[in-house]
């Protein structure tokens, strides 16, 4: 790096500022985006922004565009028209300061990696993480596994093969992988397929915990909303090509559903507190069919 002349020197970015990028305000904002796969409009018109330390869920029936939104949000699909800035920049920028889960499936029982191997990967070929001047790499390395392991509450299985450990163990490692590079953004696409009732909350109980303490926003896309509603700041509720945010209360209401889906929807308020969605279509509704005279 060249030297600024004297003088200058105090409004010229050091080496330590251009290594941290600037936090933006907002960890994603979309305006009026659209989205298109195969030559068919996915979603259009999809407003929404996502701030620091949020735990937003995105809901809606299957094939609605919900992992079509994370993809986008990691710029894998370009948003047009509309426009989208994730951790202040353009989609696919800052994927270095994002943490992201794709939708799977379990791992298979003879899977023998363990699991603090899997966390390990989660490191590679990045440099990221504060510097620890003076410990080798390895043992940094070692250092930053074992935080995030204790943060996800996995470090007493973290050394069995992965196989071997349930459904709600292993989510929690993926997590923790998710995790290691310390993001800014988390990205967990149903995270809670295939966990029994009492995982899917303490998954969300974790979620929460680790946006209050890290300040991570994220983006978590879930099939029922019941098991995570007490723990969500907000919904993103995406169906009929559209998407609708707020609170969920809010938007987990029949107007507001009916309106969506442009078909009459009822949500019943069961005496336990869940929601429970009636009509809801699954079929997705494809956007160029449903313009013009009804
Ligand atoms: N690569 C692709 N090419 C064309 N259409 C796709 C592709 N991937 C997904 N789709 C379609 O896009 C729609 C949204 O898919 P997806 O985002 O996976 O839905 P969700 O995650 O809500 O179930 C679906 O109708 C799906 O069939
Ligand atoms: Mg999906």
């Amino acid at each position: 790096m060249s030297h600024a002349p004297a003088g200058s020197a105090a409004h010229e970015p050091s080496e330590e500022d251009q290594a941290t990028p600037v936090r933006a305000a907002t960890a994603v904002t979309f305006e009026r985006a659209a989205t298109r796969l195969g030559g068919r409009t996915i979603w259009r018109d999809v407003s929404f922004s996502v701030a620091r330390g949020e735990f937003v869920a995105v809901l809606g029936p299957n094939g609605a565009g919900k992992s079509t939104l994370i993809k986008a949000v990691l710029g894998l699909l370009p948003v047009a028209p509309g426009s989208a800035l994730v951790l202040g920049e353009p989609p696919g920028a800052a994927n270095a300061r994002i943490g992201y889960l794709p939708q799977r499936r379990n791992f298979d029982a003879g899977t023998r990696i363990r699991g603090i191997d899997l966390v390990r990967l989660g490191l590679d070929g990045m440099r990221w993480g504060i510097p620890l001047p003076g410990l080798p790499r390895r043992r940094r390395e070692a250092k930053q596994v074992a935080e995030v392991l204790e943060l996800v509450g996995a470090a007493a299985y973290a050394r069995q093969p992965i196989g071997e450990l349930s459904g709600g163990e292993q989510q929690r490692l993926l997590i923790a992988q998710a995790l290691v590079r310390r993001p800014e953004l988390l990205l967990l696409d149903e995270p809670l397929d295939s966990l029994d009732l009492p995982n899917q909350a303490s998954i969300a109980s974790l979620v929460r915990r680790i946006c209050q303490q890290e300040q991570v926003a994220v983006l978590l896309v879930a099939h029922d909303i019941n098991p995570i509603l007490s723990y969500l700041d907000r919904v993103i509720y995406l169906a009929g090509g559209n998407a609708i945010e707020g609170r969920p209360h809010e938007v987990i209401s029949s107007e507001t559903l009916s309106r969506l889906y442009g078909a009459p929807i009822e949500v019943l308020h069961a005496s336990d507190g869940r929601l429970v969605v009636v009509g809801q279509p699954e079929a997705p509704f494809v956007h160029g069919d449903r313009h013009g005279p009804a």
